[in-house]
């Protein structure tokens, strides 16, 4: 991790919370532990599709402090201005001056196609819908949400959820890593222009979710499978919640560089 130190920051005061795919995995531990933290008056708004399991993480989010919001909204084909109603929604007619710290968790993610060559890809729908939910629609919600933040931009954290993919190839997964790498360098450019915004690109380790499950179901990379399968029965997974407390750790304690890849792993 560099050593370098961004501004700190504070969840405990009254703060603004959003989390994409929150209804399950990394997202819902993200989702859980910083509802622990918030100060009083806050708000969270749970994104996701599946309502029913959004409603299972925003059970779990309800504290004295928080008052906590779901909404289902498929985010690989949501238009900025459902985005933007969704933001200002959550407001709930306050002002975003009331707010002391305003923090969106960019968690969604999906694999893609796992079961073409790298060599094969050549169909432009299919990579367009990646690319939609993956990197397009990240960058599209993070500015409805930089807008409605404006007027307090020096209290905007952005924390984008990572991978090692993003920096580093994987067979078999030029989608992801692709998509990954896209994604994690416009949040570094974000960074190098708005000095003042705090920009997490957090790593999140491998992580026991349904996500190693559709590897291990879809790949048809033999290397990809193979680690896919050693890190399952070698027990080597982090649970969701050890990676969410980890990623807020960082987060609190200003101890990296705004903008730069930071892993789990990484000393502190
Ligand atoms: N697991 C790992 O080992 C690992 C490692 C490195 C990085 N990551 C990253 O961590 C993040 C979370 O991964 P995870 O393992 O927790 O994955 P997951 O269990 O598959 O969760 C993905 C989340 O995204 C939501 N989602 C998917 N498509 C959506 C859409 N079209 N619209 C709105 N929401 C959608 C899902 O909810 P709905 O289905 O309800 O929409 C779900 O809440 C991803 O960015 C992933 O790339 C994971």
């Amino acid at each position: 991790m560099a050593s370098s130190s961004s501004s700190h920051v504070s969840l405990s005061g009254t703060t603004y919370c959003v989390v994409t795919g929150a209804s399950q995995g990394i997202g819902r531990a993200i989702s859980v532990e910083v509802s622990k933290l918030l100060g009083p008056k806050s708000v969270m708004l749970l994104l996701a599709r599946n309502k029913e399991e959004l409603a299972k993480t925003a059970d779990l989010c309800k504290s004295g402090n928080v008052h906590v919001l779901y909404n289902s909204i498929d985010l690989s084909t949501a238009t900025k201005d459902e985005m933007l109603a969704a933001l200002n929604q959550a407001l709930e007619g306050r002002k975003v001056t009331d707010f002391e710290t305003c923090v969106i968790f960019h968690n969604v993610g999906s694999l893609g196609n796992l079961a073409i060559e790298t060599t094969r890809m050549e169909n432009v729908e299919e990579l367009r819908q990646y690319y939609d939910l993956n990197v397009f629609n990240v960058i599209v919600l993070n500015t409805q949400f930089l807008k409605v933040f404006e007027p307090v931009e020096e209290r905007v954290v952005l924390v984008n959820i990572s991978s090692l993919c993003a920096i580093k190839p994987m067979s078999g997964m030029a989608y992801y890593c692709s998509g990954k790498a896209a994604k994690e360098l416009y949040f570094k450019v974000l960074a190098e222009e708005k000095k003042h915004i705090t920009v997490l690109n957090y790593s999140p380790g491998p992580v026991e979710t349904a996500m190693i499950d559709y590897v291990i179901a879809e790949a048809i990379n033999d290397n990809l499978k193979d680690v896919f399968h050693s890190f399952k029965s070698q027990g080597t997974l982090l649970k969701p919640e050890m990676t969410a407390k980890k990623c807020i750790k960082v987060l609190l304690s200003g101890k990296f560089t705004s903008g730069e890849h930071t892993d789990y792993f990484d000393d502190e």
